[in-house]
């Protein structure tokens, strides 16, 4: 697969990289070890070198299981991981105080296997703990090699460049999707103007831009955390069936899936954007791989740009507004 430069600072990975959470995490019910590990070696037999995971994921062993499976091939890939809540559990309210994010990141080596992480995200911007401490603390762990690169997560354009001002940000990680295009507002050009590269997650809207998600389909799996996408709630799904139309329709003309369509459409965004989905499914990993061989002309992009801004997306993406606060 080709290889694209995350900004100006950043490492060089594949064009796709693997959104590792849907292993065990949120997406129904987790894959055995086993057959996790299995998933992992193929997508770096696919050509894949960017893996991305987090504390959150699990909580914990979702770290295990990527630093299980990439061990013998450390040097050849880049492992992305995230810090940033109180005991490694969301519901327990944000944490990035530097004492915080030294213990986070030990425990996170330890658990992934390797004596450095390539790309260290703080997951969520914590209105708690300024924005120079956060970037200072993780600036002390580059100096001692424990990480590679700083990376942010759903960060508005004010915390970029406050942390980037303290220790310069290579990655900014953040949904962005034929569905959810909120970083065009702003994030977008400010990641460009500082040469930050852009890793857009949930790059399939969570599995719907792919098309296979039916009337049927439920997210009844107790760890199935898309019952709360509001986007996804059955009602908004139907009304929302015009956006798959359009995918489907240029997937038809380009002799492709919908999900490939949604992969290549953001790759030909920008050269320095790399998607992450994710899947538990070896013969979708290819599926989604196959999309880095995609290209669209600029009457394509404009033509899917005219399709998509006559369409409104019904629903938001997450319920809750803003996460609970740590207890300090
Ligand atoms: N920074 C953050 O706050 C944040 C938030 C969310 C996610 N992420 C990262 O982004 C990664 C991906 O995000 P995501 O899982 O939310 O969304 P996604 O990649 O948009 O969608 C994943 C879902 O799509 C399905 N899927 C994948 N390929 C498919 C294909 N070719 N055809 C049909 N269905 C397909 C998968 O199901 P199967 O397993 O059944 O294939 C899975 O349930 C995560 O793993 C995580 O690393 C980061």
């Amino acid at each position: 697969m080709q290889k694209r430069k995350l900004g100006g600072s950043g490492p060089e990975v594949s064009a796709i990289g693997l959104g590792c959470m849907g292993l065990n995490h949120h997406r129904g019910p987790a894959l055995n070890n086993e057959d996790a590990v299995s998933l992992l070696r193929a997508a770096f037999d696919c050509g894949i070198t960017l893996f991305d995971t987090a504390e959150i994921y699990g909580p914990y062993t979702n770290e295990g299981i990527v630093g299980e499976a990439l061990e013998p091939i450390r040097d050849d890939v880049v492992i992305a991981t995230k810090f940033g809540f109180r005991d490694g559990r969301p519901g327990n309210g944000l944490d990035s105080r530097p004492q915080s994010i030294r213990r986070m990141v030990e425990a996170s080596l330890f658990r992934l296997k390797t004596d450095r992480i390539d790309i260290l995200y703080q997951h969520r911007v914590d209105p708690d703990v300024p924005m120079p401490d956060v970037a200072g603390a993780v600036r002390d762990l580059i100096e001692e090699g424990k990480v590679l690169h700083f990376g942010l997560s759903e960060a508005d354009d004010q915390s970029i460049r406050l942390a980037h001002a303290v220790q310069s940000v290579a990655v900014l990680q953040s949904e962005y999707s034929l569905w959810w295009r909120k970083p065009e507002d702003s994030v977008l050009s400010t990641v460009e103007e500082l040469s930050i590269g852009f890793v857009s997650y949930s790059p399939l809207g969570r599995g719907f831009l792919s098309g296979t998600m039916g009337e049927s389909t439920n997210f009844d799996a107790p760890n199935d955390q898309r019952k709360t996408n509001p986007y996804l709630a059955p009602a908004n799904r139907a009304a929302n069936q015009p956006i798959i139309d359009a995918i489907q329709s240029v997937a038809k003309e380009k002799n492709s899936t919908a999900a490939q369509i949604a992969i290549a459409w953001l790759l030909a965004r920008k050269p320095w954007i790399v998607p992450i989905p994710g899947t538990t499914k070896i013969h979708r990993l290819e599926e989604n791989v196959a999309a880095a061989a995609i290209e669209f002309s600029q009457e394509e992009m404009d033509k899917i740009d005219n399709v998509f801004s006559t369409i409104t997306p019904r629903g938001d993406r997450y319920a809750t507004a803003p996460r609970p606060q740590a207890q300090r």
